[in-house]
This record gives structure tokens, C-alpha cells and sequence, in this order.
């Protein structure tokens, strides 16, 4: 199956990372955001990103930009191919974007999710085309990192997922699959890591600094583990552990006290300029 037209609902870091790739591959995409200003500010990261791309060779920012289209609501794009769901990490939200998107998007349509977490089964639970849902999970800084998880449910067909993963290379990415259980691979190992290194702060093993030092220097990793949370977001870390903990079952994905500390002051990491560090 031939994936022309995308849709890409949620315009945060990842929506508007993903929109950018897919743009950049040719594709037309339609970008939706439910917040007021925020395809806006997706479009105005996207320039930066397409910028530093294009003095290494990348294409012109102008007609990659060219080819993302915001949009209002669903019904706005309803000649894609593909929906790629971007919001936030919240089982309840992604499942009502799903249901509106089965209702709106055409038969042939594929819907992808790029949960770090959520079991994809609980997404095609809300559709009429679970054969036609799957896992499409990329990895933030979009343009820069090469990995997209794939995640196929028990339901999804092998005509999907082969669509998915062709997609994925055609974006430069490298896909690998993985099965339907809450964190997928990524998740289940990043996360543990993150969560002890906020431990290992609250118990004054070293400073924040001192412990980025020691993957960066020790491991060879290019952010530390608490550099990446504010990265990708302590709230969105609380979520995703909140998904292991409970999908697993399991104590040790509890998140930190100290991370639910951070989240509940509404100190997000970058997002909101203070984390771990300051912005
Ligand atoms: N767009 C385009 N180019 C970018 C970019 C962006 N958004 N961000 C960085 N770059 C480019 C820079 O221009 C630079 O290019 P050159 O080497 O040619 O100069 C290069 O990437 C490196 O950037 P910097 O020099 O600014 O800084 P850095 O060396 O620390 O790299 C980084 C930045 C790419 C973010 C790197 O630190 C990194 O890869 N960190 C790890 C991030 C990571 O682990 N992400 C996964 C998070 S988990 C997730 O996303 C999923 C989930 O489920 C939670």
C-alpha cells in the first residue's frame, strides 16, 4: 500500500519532529493540534531543525515547510493514507483521537500511534479497523535519531505493518519490531535507567551534574539520564512510568518521588525552562 497523504494529530516536539521527516520525504501532511498557537510553534521549530539540516545538504527548509499543511480539524484531511496520533501520553485521550479518526478517516486508512508506552491493543480496541492499527514509535530529536519502533497488536495485518515499516525506511529510519507490551523494548530499558538515576540524586549519591557526567564520560551516552529527562519531559516520564508500572506490574517501574515532585511543581525539563537544570 502506497502512503502519499499523512495526517499528523498532536504539534509537541514529537508531532511536529515526525511531520517534518514525513515532509521531508515528499509526503503532503496535514498537522493538528487541538491547543491554539501550537502548529505554529511547530512550524517555527520545524524552520530551526530544517535550517541546521540544509547546511549538511538537506533540502531547502522552504520546500520541505511548504508541504505541512496546519489544520483545524479532523475532517480537514480526510484524503490520508496514514494518521500518525502525537498527543499526550494519556491512554484516554489517544483512545478518543483514535475513535474520531476511524470515524472520519477513510476505509483504507491506516491510523499509527507513536506511544513510548500505551499497549496498541487498547488503541484498536477503540476502531472498527483493528487490522489497520499499529505502532509507529520515533525517537526525539525526530530529524536527528534513526530509530522507529514498530508495534504490531495481535489484530494488526501484515499488509499494515509491511506499510509501516517500508514507510520507515523511505523516511531514513531504521524500523524494528517490537512486541505489544507496555513500554515496547525502548521503554522498558530507558526508563528503569532514568528512574534510578533520579534515585541516585535523592539519595545524594552526586549532583545532577556529577551523574550526567558519569554516562556521558563512563558510558559514552551523549546526554545524561537526567539531561534526557528534562529532554523528553518529566511529565511525560511520570506517564510512561505510571503505564510499566501498572502494565508490569511490577515495583520496579514506580516512578521517583523526587520526579513526581518536579511534575507536580509543573517543572516539565525544557518545556517549562526548569527540570533537572535550568533553561
Ligand atoms: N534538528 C536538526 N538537527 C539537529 C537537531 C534538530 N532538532 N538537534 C540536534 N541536531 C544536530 C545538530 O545540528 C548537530 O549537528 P552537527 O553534528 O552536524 O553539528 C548534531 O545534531 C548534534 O547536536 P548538538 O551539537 O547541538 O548537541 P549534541 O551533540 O548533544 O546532540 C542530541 C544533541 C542529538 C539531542 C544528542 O544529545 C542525542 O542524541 N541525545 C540523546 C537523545 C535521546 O536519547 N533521545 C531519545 C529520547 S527517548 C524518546 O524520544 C522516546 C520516548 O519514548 C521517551
Amino acid at each position: 500500500m502506497e502512503i502519499r497523504r499523512v495526517v499528523v494529530i498532536g504539534a509537541g516536539q514529537m508531532g511536529g519532529g515526525i511531520a517534518q521527516v514525513v515532509a521531508a520525504s515528499g509526503r503532503e501532511v496535514a498537522l493538528l493540534d487541538s491547543q491554539a498557537g501550537a502548529t505554529d510553534r511547530a512550524l517555527d521549530a520545524m524552520r530551526r531543525s530544517l535550517g541546521r539540516l540544509a547546511e549538511k545538504g538537506g533540502p531547502p527548509a522552504d520546500d520541505v515547510v511548504q508541504r505541512v499543511r496546519a489544520v483545524d480539524r479532523l475532517q480537514d484531511a480526510d484524503g490520508a493514507d496514514l494518521v500518525i496520533e502525537a498527543v499526550a501520553e494519556d491512554a484516554a485521550v489517544k483512545e478518543e483521537v483514535f475513535r474520531q479518526a476511524d470515524e472520519v478517516l477513510a476505509p483504507h486508512a491506516i491510523l499509527a500511534s507513536n506511544t513510548s508506552s500505551i499497549p496498541i491493543a487498547s488503541l484498536a480496541a477503540a476502531t472498527r479497523r483493528p487490522e489497520r492499527v499499529i505502532g509507529m514509535h520515533f525517537f526525539n530529536p525526530v530529524p536527528v535519531l534513526k530509530l522507529v519502533e514498530v508495534i504490531r497488536a495481535t489484530a494488526t495485518s501484515d499488509e499494515t505493518a509491511a506499510a509501516i515499516v517500508s514507510l520507515a525506511r523511505d523516511l531514513g529510519k531504521v524500523p524494528v519490531e517490537a512486541r505489544d507490551v507496555a513500554g515496547f523494548v525502548s521503554n522498558r530499558i530507558l526508563m528503569p535507567f532514568i528512574n534510578e538515576a533520579v534515585h541516585a540524586l535523592a539519595e545524594g549519591i552526586a549532583d545532577a551534574e556529577g551523574i550526567d557526567t558519569v554516562a556521558k564520560l563512563g558510558f559514552g551516552h551523549p546526554l545524561g539520564p537526567l539531561a534526557l529527562a528534562d529532554l523528553i519531559g518529566l511529565d511525560t516520564c511520570v506517564a510512561i512510568m505510571d503505564v510499566l508500572h501498572e502494565g508490569l506490574d511490577d515495583p520496579r517501574f514506580e516512578p521517583a518521588a523526587l520526579l513526581r515532585e518536579h511534575v507536580a511543581a509543573g517543572r516539565f525539563g525544557r518545556k517549562s525552562g526548569e527540570g533537572f537544570f535550568s533553561y
